[in-house]
């Protein structure tokens, strides 16, 4: 009997009882092993009752990470779910599975990463218990030059996903931070191994890191001013199995019909950028004064300089210039 084994019966069977009998019955295991797994999964944070003549319950509102318990949100057909409860960084281990030939649509869960990775070289805060970092491979017919559109897509199905759960607004930061109220809930960075013959992706890895709760102890100092979470203390239950499934369900939506870019109003609406003075960041250049106009097709953002000259960017950061001059 494997542990993930005994974990989806619980699940498809959540909220209600299973017999210490039927679940041994099932897994070909005596009830002393079913018992001793059950006392496993409770040290992991699983809420798991037993009464007497009844058996065993699983809460559904176990917030644990699991793989039974993203499925059972799960809607998507395509999509294979594993959760590992500590990695370095998902996109990482992710990229290694996809040298070794894993097919499009497995995912990778982590419940903490001891060395997440952000945009710019830049490391990724990911403490256990209160977040979702995830990667999804992707192996799409495209050139490299389109990967942005999957990170573009990835930011609105984050965004719709939290806006569900939570009933709150969500808005895109350019080129793909989340924000609730302002603060950063979500991170996303898309890596890609391209063929430099033909500029074609071989696969893409979009890795996406959710604030769902507060970290036990509050961000560390140096994230206080910029960073947020989706819910407080308690979002409600299996919180952030629903929001892995969420997100990954419409993520592989959208990247189904990539071309038709679907997603595109949807992230022009969300843009806090849109018609505000901004400072364009590239790593080694002075920070740029602009005006955000526009974001195109291909999710560039279009801005006018200082000197009316007006700009397609495709790449860096911008920062907002709190009552900066218009122009
Ligand atoms: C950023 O905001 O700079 C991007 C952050 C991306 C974080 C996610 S968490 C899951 C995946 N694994 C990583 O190491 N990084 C991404």
């Amino acid at each position: 009997m494997t542990r993930d084994e005994l974990l989806a019966i619980l699940w498809e069977n959540a909220d209600t009882y299973i017999s210490g009998a039927q679940l041994a019955r099932r897994l070909s295991v005596s009830r002393t092993a079913v018992w001793k797994q059950i006392e496993q999964l409770r040290g992991e944070g699983y809420l798991i009752e037993s009464v007497t003549n009844k058996g065993y319950r699983l809460s559904s509102r176990s917030d644990v990470l699991s793989a039974a318990g993203i499925e059972r949100y799960l809607e998507h057909p395509n999509i294979r779910v594993q959760v590992r409860r500590s990695v370095s960084s998902t996109i990482t281990v992710l990229k290694e599975q996809a040298e070794a030939g894993a097919p499009e649509g497995t995912a990778l869960v982590a419940e903490e990463q001891t060395k997440g990775r952000g945009r710019m070289g830049r490391s990724f805060y990911s403490p256990p218990g209160t977040g979702v970092y995830l990667s999804l491979l992707l192996r799409p017919d495209t050139a490299a030059a389109e990967a942005v559109a999957l990170t573009a897509c990835a930011a609105v199905a984050v965004a719709e996903s939290v806006e569900s759960l939570s009933g709150r607004p969500a808005q895109i930061k350019w080129v793909n931070d989340v924000l609730l109220d302002g603060k950063k809930i979500c991170g996303i960075l898309t890596e890609a191994s391209v063929d430099f013959e033909s500029g074609m992706l071989h696969y893409a890895v979009v890795g996406i890191g959710i604030n769902v709760l507060n970290p036990t102890g509050g961000f560390p100092p140096e994230l206080q001013d910029r960073a947020g979470a989706v819910f407080g203390t308690n979002g409600g239950p299996a919180l952030r199995c629903r929001m892995a499934a969420a997100v990954l369900d419409r993520l592989m939506g959208y990247y189904e019909r990539l071309g038709e870019k679907t997603y595109y109003e949807g992230y022009k609406q969300r843009s806090v950028v849109l018609g505000r003075p901004i400072l364009l960041l590239t790593p080694g250049h002075d920070p740029v004064p602009a005006q955000a106009l526009d974001i195109d097709r291909d999710f560039a953002l279009v801005v006018r300089l200082a000197d009316g000259t007006i700009r397609h960017v495709n790449s860096g950061e911008v920062s907002i210039r709190p009552g900066g001059p218009d122009f």
